[in-house]
């Protein structure tokens, strides 16, 4: 088990081996986390010292910290293509899928991944893993009808915890619910995924597969990177 300074020291690592990637002249995705940030710290940087870019953010806490740091911010929609997309994780397997959406971002990560033709996920050591999936799934929810809707997530048993915060139901920027899902030993990402998404109510969910295109792993003697 790493202790809290080695895992920053993980994120930082792979959040400025991912700000290597960017070059003058892109659309950059920005995704949102604890890792991200050091990306996002590393690119503010590199604009200040003239790099010439633009980012489309997927959660008003990037827009936040990127307008601090002078990033200039485009809308997903006024952006023609994102050339790349750097974004963090929460539990990966070596076939890069996986879990996102812990911070409650996935659902603005997910469309601005997909509109991206280049994925980069960073990750400190301790997140990769893959089946048993550890990390409970996130699932975004509509609050109208929530109860029901949990409903309908246990009786295909799954076991969904509504997210609170401070003792308040967790708002996402859409002003969604999310669902925490314990996932059973062994079960299929995929098949869950598809599952859980034909349920109404259920706007998206935290599995990402087929989406990220390299990895970039933090580890004590540096990173490793691994491509699709
Ligand atoms: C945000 O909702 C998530 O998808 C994040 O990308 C993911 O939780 C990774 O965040 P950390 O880098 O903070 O662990």
């Amino acid at each position: 088990m790493m202790n809290k300074e080695q895992i920053e020291f993980e994120k930082k690592l792979a959040g400025e081996k991912a700000a290597e990637f960017v070059k003058d002249g892109m659309t950059i995705g920005l995704g949102t986390g604890s890792t991200v940030y050091y990306a996002i710290m590393k690119i503010g940087e590199m604009v200040k010292q003239g790099l010439n870019i633009s980012a489309v953010s997927s959660s008003n806490a990037t827009s936040e910290l990127s307008k601090s740091l002078n990033i200039p911010l485009t809308g997903i929609d006024d952006a023609e293509k994102i050339n790349l997309n750097i974004d963090g994780a929460d539990e990966v397997d070596k076939n890069l899928n996986g879990i996102k959406g812990g911070g409650g971002a996935l659902l603005f990560e997910k469309i601005v991944a997909f509109k991206s033709e280049t994925n980069i996920w960073i990750v400190d050591s301790g997140k990769l893993s893959g089946r048993p999936w550890k990390f409970p799934l996130p699932v975004e929810i509509i609050p109208f009808g929530s109860s029901s809707t949990l409903s309908r997530i246990r009786e295909k048993n799954f076991m969904p915890e509504l997210r609170k915060k401070e003792g308040k139901i967790f708002l996402t920027d859409s002003g969604n619910y999310i669902a925490d899902i314990r996932m059973e030993e062994n079960r299929d990402l995929e098949a869950t995924d598809k599952e859980l998404k034909m349920i109404t109510g259920v706007v998206e969910t935290g599995v990402f597969i087929d989406i990220a295109d390299i990895l970039i792993i933090g580890q004590d003697n540096g990173t490793k990177i691994l491509k699709k």
